[in-house]
């Protein structure tokens, strides 16, 4: 080839590729257009017919606007049930869980869950059935109402602005005073859109003061959450400004945190403002650790309260979703809350979240079957094995209990010293604790198994040495008369 063909043949080369070139960049941007024509649609599947703003507590002015998800968050009053969960119903208050098992009506002697502690219900009936708890007949504060009620314009009102300042103030006022103040202000609605989205933008947010503190101190600590990378990224970039979740989290994080607004273990009492205690990490003993390193404002170690048959200090565990969930694979695996709960349904030709948020078993196909390419009874079946372990395994817990129970007030009659009794006491503070931790969680094991069966046997390890240690003292051998629960369900 001479010279002259040679440059020819290059500058059809160089033509024949900017026509390649071109073609491709005309197919590429077709695509990204649809793509982001899609995207539009998905995002913006309404007309904003009235505006609302942070003071419209009340969700069915938002209903106009966003009929499809106010009509699935209605229905969150339906009846439903499953084995060990979703006893969501219209017709009367739900089962009491210390009828069900006495064993967990012992532990919680001397306090008032020892009176009404039930099943809970759909999040229609979050505010009624605090207002008629038994519990109610012992003072409780007005910060129980933080995870019932739309409460923000309350805070802000009581913190002249500040929700912050107004949260501080919250518990001083019995449970009475700020519900008539609820009550006057027309504020008293169930958890609310305005609870979980900018009204503005209707992007997730959180909102609850106790839930913004808590994450921060958790992010400032140096726990390890890999449930949670937007907190690990905080840490290496950041530090000096506090972690805020409507800022640092990512949507992905947030499907779970507006959940975790509520669904968490807590302190309500006048004594301190509404607490959760993560500042040490989310595990059971991060936990237990915060409680234990916790002072009353009169010095006293924390406890909440004191058990009727024995004098221990006692640790009373609430609903530990998010901690639990947290320890989990699905966590882990970046599966929120929402993606369970809340799952997708089609609308035409755009996708909106479910916002029925009820028991996922009422829901395989979408809450499950999205990731898992499983027939629906194999899912079923699945949850129920690890249900049930845990279920048997927490009676066994019962059962322990119960002997640790029997042993310290057998030890008490026979007349012991406060201090040979001090370390008996502190094992069913802590055997109690671990098994509280579980019963109180609500997913009968599911939202972390192995997890919750590490916790379950830690509090049945406890017990067993409590009652050990305690007929030791006594003097009288171990009694293992009574070792196996019987079988029930
Ligand atoms: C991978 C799916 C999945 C994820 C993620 C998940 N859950 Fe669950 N959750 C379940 C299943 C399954 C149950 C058991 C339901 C039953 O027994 O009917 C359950 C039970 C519950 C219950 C009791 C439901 C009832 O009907 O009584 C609550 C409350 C709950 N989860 C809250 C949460 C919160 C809060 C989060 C996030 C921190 C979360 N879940 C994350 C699957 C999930
Ligand atoms: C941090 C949030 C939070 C606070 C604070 C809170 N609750 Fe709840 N409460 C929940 C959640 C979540 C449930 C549903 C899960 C469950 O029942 O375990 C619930 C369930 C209940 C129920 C129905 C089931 C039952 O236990 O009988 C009653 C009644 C109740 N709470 C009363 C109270 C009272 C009284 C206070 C104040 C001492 C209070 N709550 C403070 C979050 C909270
Ligand atoms: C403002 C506090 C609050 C928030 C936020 C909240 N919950 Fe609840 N949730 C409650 C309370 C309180 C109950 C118990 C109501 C009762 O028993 O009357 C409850 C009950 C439930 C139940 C039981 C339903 C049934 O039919 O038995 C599920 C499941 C649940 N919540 C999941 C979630 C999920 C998932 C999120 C986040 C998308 C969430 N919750 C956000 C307070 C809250
Ligand atoms: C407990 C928290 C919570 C409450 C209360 C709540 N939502 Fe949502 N909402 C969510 C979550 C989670 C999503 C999914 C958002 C995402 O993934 O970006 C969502 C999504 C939406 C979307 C976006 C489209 C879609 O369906 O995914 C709209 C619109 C919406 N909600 C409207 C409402 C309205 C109206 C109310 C009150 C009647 C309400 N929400 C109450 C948690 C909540
Ligand atoms: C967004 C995706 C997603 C959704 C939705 C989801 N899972 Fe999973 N699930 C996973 C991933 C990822 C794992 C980790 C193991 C793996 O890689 O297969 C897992 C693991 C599991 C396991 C075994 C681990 C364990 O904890 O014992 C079970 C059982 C399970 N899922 C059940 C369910 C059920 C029931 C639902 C619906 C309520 C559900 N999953 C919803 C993604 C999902």
């Amino acid at each position: 080839m001479n010279e002259k063909n040679k440059s020819q043949s290059n500058k059809f080369r160089f033509i024949g590729l900017i026509a390649i070139v071109a073609l491709v960049t005309v197919l590429v941007t077709a695509l990204l257009m649809n793509i982001a024509e899609r995207k539009y649609e998905g995002q913006k599947p309404y007309v904003r017919l009235v505006e609302v703003g942070e003071n419209d507590t009340d969700p069915a002015k938002w209903g106009v606007n966003w009929p499809k998800q106010y009509d699935s968050y209605k229905r969150t009053a339906i009846t439903t049930r499953t084995q060990f969960g979703g006893h969501g119903g219209s017709e009367a208050l739900p089962e009491e869980k210390i009828d069900r098992d006495p064993w967990l009506k012992r532990m919680f002697q001397g306090y008032a869950f020892s009176i009404d502690y039930r099943d809970r219900r759909g999040h229609a009936y979050m505010l009624d059935d605090q207002e008629q708890t038994k519990r109610l007949t012992k003072p409780q504060t007005g910060a129980c109402l933080n995870c019932h009620v739309s409460i923000m314009p309350i805070y802000r009102d009581l913190g002249n602005g500040d929700a912050m300042l107004g949260y501080e103030k919250a518990h001083k006022f019995s449970y009475q005073e700020l519900s008539a103040k609820l009550h006057e202000s027309g504020h008293a609605h169930t958890v609310t859109c305005s609870d979980c989205h900018d009204p503005a933008t209707m992007q997730l947010r959180v909102t609850r003061p106790p839930f913004i503190k808590s994450i921060a101190e958790l992010a400032a600590s140096d726990a390890p959450v890999p449930a949670i990378p937007s907190i690990e990224r905080w840490r290496q970039n950041n530090m000096n400004i506090p972690y805020n979740p409507n800022k640092d989290s990512t949507r992905n994080e947030m499907r779970s945190f507006v959940c975790a607004q509520c669904h968490v273990e807590y302190y309500c009492s006048s004594k301190m403002p509404l607490t959760l205690p993560w500042s040490k990490g989310l595990k059971a003993e991060d936990l237990e650790k915060f409680w234990n390193d916790t002072r009353f404002p009169d010095g006293k170690r924390f406890f909440d309260y004191v058990q009727k048959e024995t004098g221990a200090e006692i640790l009373k565990a609430q609903h530990p979703e998010f901690e639990l969930w947290s320890q989990g694979v699905h966590a882990r695996s970046g599966v929120s809350c929402a993606d369970c709960h809340m799952p997708y349904m089609r609308d035409g030709a755009t996708k909106i979240s479910d916002h029925w948020v009820r028991s996922p078993l009422l829901n395989v196909d979408r809450a499950c079957q999205t990731c898992h390419h499983l027939p629906e009874k194999e899912i079923l079946e699945r949850v129920q094995v690890i249900q049930k372990r845990n279920y048997e395994l927490m009676q066994r817990g019962g059962v322990a209990i119960e002997a640790m129970l029997d042993a310290i007030v057998a030890l008490k009659k026979a007349g012991v010293s406060e201090t040979d009794l001090a370390p008996v006491l502190e094992l069913q503070r802590k055997a109690q604790w671990r098994l509280d931790y579980i019963a109180a969680e609500n997913s009968m094991g599911f939202h972390a198994p192995q997890e919750a069966a590490r916790i379950l046997a830690e509090g049945i390890d406890y017990a067993r040495q409590g009652q050990a240690m305690a007929a030791t003292l006594t003097k009288k051998p171990v009694d293992i008369s009574n070792q196996t629960p019987s079988p029930k369900q």
